[in-house]
């Protein structure tokens, strides 16, 4: 069985209750209905319930009979969400009225129901920008103890299957911090390394990228590479993480051997962290588009309760493996 069908398998096995906050987005709502049609979770769709009822009429979803589906503009709940936001936003200046109009937004909707208990976990970003998806979980949500930082991390089956894992890896952080500092950066590589151990179930081997290894250039960035790396392995000391290495020296058995003589990870990296977003994003984007890899995620990590972001240029199948992934991560 592969891994995608594994976490499929495992979110039926675990029903978790998954709110969807464009429950009127048309691939959304045709991805509901399948989830539903196959038992993979329980799911909350927010909307109006006359509209979304009318779209999957037309569509033939008759699934969607079995969603929750939720109004803010109606809903008697929505009195105890927006004084939880306004309790959680009065120090940042918000009022009482401004949390009563915002909680109305189906994002803050979805995580202040998460934060209540009434949900597990959430996907968006059919419809939405990630900013406008991620900035209510990270008000609302926060982030895991001893983590100060979400991070986006994409499981990427290569081809390759020389490489990584039988060809798979994950690559973090490709989706949020556009310049993390050295200690951000190490929270990404524990992070990363716990995803890796609990979505894809194998023993994470951790390279910190860098255009330099073990010391063979010399600059300012490099230098934020080595100082992660210190911090990763302080935080994590059992973790099978190295740097500062460069790709080809984490990934090709014999460039690591020469380059990084003795290390754990060189020539064997099954997980890559990148120094920054430009090239983290950039570099996933190369990689599936040359090899035809599948990417799956962004998938966050380092939040307190899953929620996750989804590109608005996906396909009905993304949304349903990011629903078992959120699902699977709410275990
Ligand atoms: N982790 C945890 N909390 C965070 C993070 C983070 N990475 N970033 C911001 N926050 C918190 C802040 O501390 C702040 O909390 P507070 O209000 O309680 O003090 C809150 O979130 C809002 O912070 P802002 O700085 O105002 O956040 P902003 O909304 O400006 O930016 C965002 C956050 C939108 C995620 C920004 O970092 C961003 O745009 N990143 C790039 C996203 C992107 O475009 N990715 C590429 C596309 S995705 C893809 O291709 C797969």
């Amino acid at each position: 069985m592969d891994l995608m069908q594994q976490i499929i398998e495992r979110a039926k096995q675990n029903k978790r209750r998954i709110v969807l906050p464009e429950g009127d987005e048309p691939r959304t709502l045709e991805a509901a209905n399948h989830v539903l049609k196959e038992s993979i979770a329980d799911l909350i769709l927010i909307g109006d319930p006359m509209v979304i009822k009318k779209m999957a009429a037309e569509k033939g979803f008759e699934h969607i009979e079995k969603a929750v589906i939720f109004n803010p503009e109606t809903d008697p709940k929505m009195e105890q969400y927006a004084n939880l936001l306004y309790e959680l936003r009065k120090a940042k200046g918000m009022t009482e009225e401004q949390a009563k109009d915002l909680a109305k937004n189906p994002l803050y909707t979805g995580c202040l129901m998460i934060k209540s208990g009434d949900a597990d976990g959430e996907l968006a970003g059919a419809r939405n920008t990630t900013g406008n998806t991620l900035r209510p979980a990270f008000q609302i949500i926060k982030t895991k103890p001893g983590i100060s930082v979400v991070s986006g991390a994409l499981l990427m089956f290569t081809p390759a299957k020389h490489l990584g894992e039988d060809g798979l890896l994950v690559f973090a952080d490709c989706a949020v911090n556009p310049c993390p500092t050295a200690a951000e950066l190490a929270q990404i590589a524990v992070s990363t390394a716990d995803t890796a151990r609990k979505i894809c179930g194998y023993e994470p081997r951790v390279a910190m990228l860098s255009f330099s290894s073990k010391g063979s250039a010399k600059h300012e960035l490099v230098d934020k590479v080595v100082e992660a790396t210190k911090l990763a392995k302080e935080m994590a000391p059992d973790l099978m993480l190295d740097g500062e290495l460069q790709a080809d020296a984490s990934l090709i058995p014999s460039v690591g051997q020469s380059k990084a003589p003795g290390s754990p990870v060189a020539g064997k990296a099954n997980v890559l962290v990148f120094p920054d977003l430009q090239a983290g994003n950039i570099g996933y984007k190369l990689v599936e588009r040359f090899s035809g890899a599948a990417a799956v995620g962004p998938i966050l990590q380092g939040i307190a309760a899953p929620v996750n972001d989804l590109s608005r240029g996906c396909c009905v199948d993304d949304i349903i493996k990011m629903i078992a992934i959120t699902a699977n991560q709410a275990m």
